[in-house]
C-alpha cells in the first residue's frame, strides 16, 4: 500500500528523510482492526519526527501521523483516538506504531469512535489531535466557562485555530494575538473578537491563556491574565524555556497548567460539541497522500492556515 514515512531523520533537512512510497499492509494484532483511512491531517508532531525529536531512530522506517477518519473491515465509519495505551505507557501514533499516512492503518478497537455523518471525512481527520489537544485545554484544565475572556496566542497554529472556533463556540470572548494582520483577518472568520498584534496590550485581562507558542509571547501571557487566572500550556513553538516571572506568579495566584492530548471521553464530546454547534475545524487544504511531500513542505515553511489533509 501507499504510505507517507519516515526514511531518516535530519535536525536541519527534516524533508530529506521523508519518502512516499509502498511498504507492506498493516499485520493487526489481536484486539485491533485495519482501518481504511479515507483523510489523514498533518501535524508539526511528524515534522518533529522527521527531525529526530520523539522517534526513535531503531524505529525507522516509520509510517508518519496521528489522525485520521476511515471506514473498518465491517463497513463502520470511523474516527480514531489517536493516544495508544500499552505496557510502556502511552504513545501516539507514528511513534511506537505505524501511523495514519497510509492507505491502511491498524488500530486497537477501543481506540475506535464513530464519526458523526455532520462532518466531512477530512474535518472528521483534524479531531484527534489538534482540536482534541484544545479542547481539553480550554474546557477540562482551563474550566473555560461561556461569558469568560479567553487569549489564544498566534492565530495560525492547528491548536490555535482549533482553541479560538471551540472557544467562541462556547460564548466565550475571544483575544487572538499574531504577527501577520491577514492571519487575525483570517481569526476574526473564525469567531475571534479582540485581534492584537503579538505582544500588544489586552484591553481587559483574561481568565485564561491557551499558550502554544512558548517564550515568544509568555511574557505577554503572563501580564495578560486576571488574579487567579489561568495559563494553560501545551507547546512551545518557540523556545521552552522563557522567564518565569516567578514574583508576579504568586503575588497574582495564577495557575500554569500543563496539557496534552485528550481522553477517548473527551474526543466523543469533541464530536458532539462541532455537531451541535456547527463548528467546523478549518481546513488549509486537501491533497492526494501521494502529494504528501507538498503538504509537509507547506507546513516546514509554515504557511499553512489550519488543517494540512491528505486522502488516500
Ligand atoms: N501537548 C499536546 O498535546 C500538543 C498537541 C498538538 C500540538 N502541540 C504543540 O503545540 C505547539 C503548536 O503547534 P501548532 O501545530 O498548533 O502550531 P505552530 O505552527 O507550531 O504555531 C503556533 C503559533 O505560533 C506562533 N509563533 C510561532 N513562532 C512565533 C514567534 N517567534 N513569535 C510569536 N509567535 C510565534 C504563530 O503565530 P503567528 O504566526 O500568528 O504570529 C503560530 O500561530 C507545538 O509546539 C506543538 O508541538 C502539543
Amino acid at each position: 500500500m501507499l504510505a507517507a514515512f519516515a526514511r531518516a531523520q535530519s535536525a536541519d533537512d527534516p524533508l530529506a528523510g521523508l519518502e512516499v512510497g509502498e511498504v507492506p499492509e498493516p499485520e493487526p494484532p489481536e484486539g485491533w482492526e485495519v482501518v481504511e483511512v479515507r483523510a489523514a491531517a498533518l501535524n508539526h508532531h511528524d515534522l518533529w519526527s522527521l527531525r529526530g525529536v520523539g522517534l526513535a531512530a531503531d524505529r525507522l522506517p516509520m509510517i508518519l501521523g496521528c489522525d485520521a477518519a476511515g471506514v473498518t473491515a465491517d463497513g463502520r465509519e470511523v474516527v480514531l483516538h489517536a493516544v495508544l495505551e500499552d505496557a510502556q505507557g502511552w504513545s501516539l501514533f507514528s511513534e511506537r506504531h505505524p501511523g495514519t499516512l497510509a492507505e491502511r492503518v491498524a488500530v486497537p478497537s477501543a481506540n475506535l469512535l464513530p464519526k458523526p455523518a455532520e462532518l466531512s471525512w477530512a474535518e472528521a481527520a483534524c479531531a484527534p489531535t489538534a482540536y482534541l489537544t484544545a479542547y481539553r485545554m480550554l474546557f477540562t484544565r482551563g474550566g473555560l466557562r461561556p461569558g469568560q475572556r479567553v487569549l489564544v496566542q498566534g492565530a495560525a497554529g492547528g491548536v490555535s485555530t482549533a482553541a479560538i472556533l471551540l472557544a467562541a463556540g462556547a460564548g466565550a470572548e475571544v483575544t487572538v494575538t499574531s504577527r501577520d494582520p491577514d492571519r487575525l483577518e483570517r481569526a476574526r472568520e473564525l469567531g475571534a473578537h479582540v485581534l492584537l498584534g503579538s505582544g500588544e496590550r489586552v484591553p481587559e485581562r483574561v481568565d485564561l491563556v491557551v499558550e502554544t507558542v512558548g517564550e515568544a509571547t509568555w511574557p505577554h501571557s503572563m501580564r495578560s491574565v486576571v488574579e487567579h487566572g489561568r495559563i494553560v500550556v501545551a507547546g512551545s513553538t518557540s523556545g521552552p524555556n522563557p522567564g518565569a516571572d516567578l514574583q508576579r506568579l504568586f503575588y497574582r495566584q495564577l495557575d500554569v497548567l500543563g496539557s496534552t492530548m485528550g481522553s477517548r471521553d473527551e474526543l466523543e464530546a469533541l464530536l458532539r460539541f462541532l455537531v451541535l454547534t456547527g463548528r467546523r475545524p478549518l481546513v488549509d487544504s486537501e491533497r492526494p497522500l501521494a502529494a504528501a511531500t507538498e503538504a509537509f513542505a507547506r507546513m516546514a515553511a509554515g504557511e499553512e492556515l489550519g488543517k494540512l489533509v491528505l486522502v488516500p
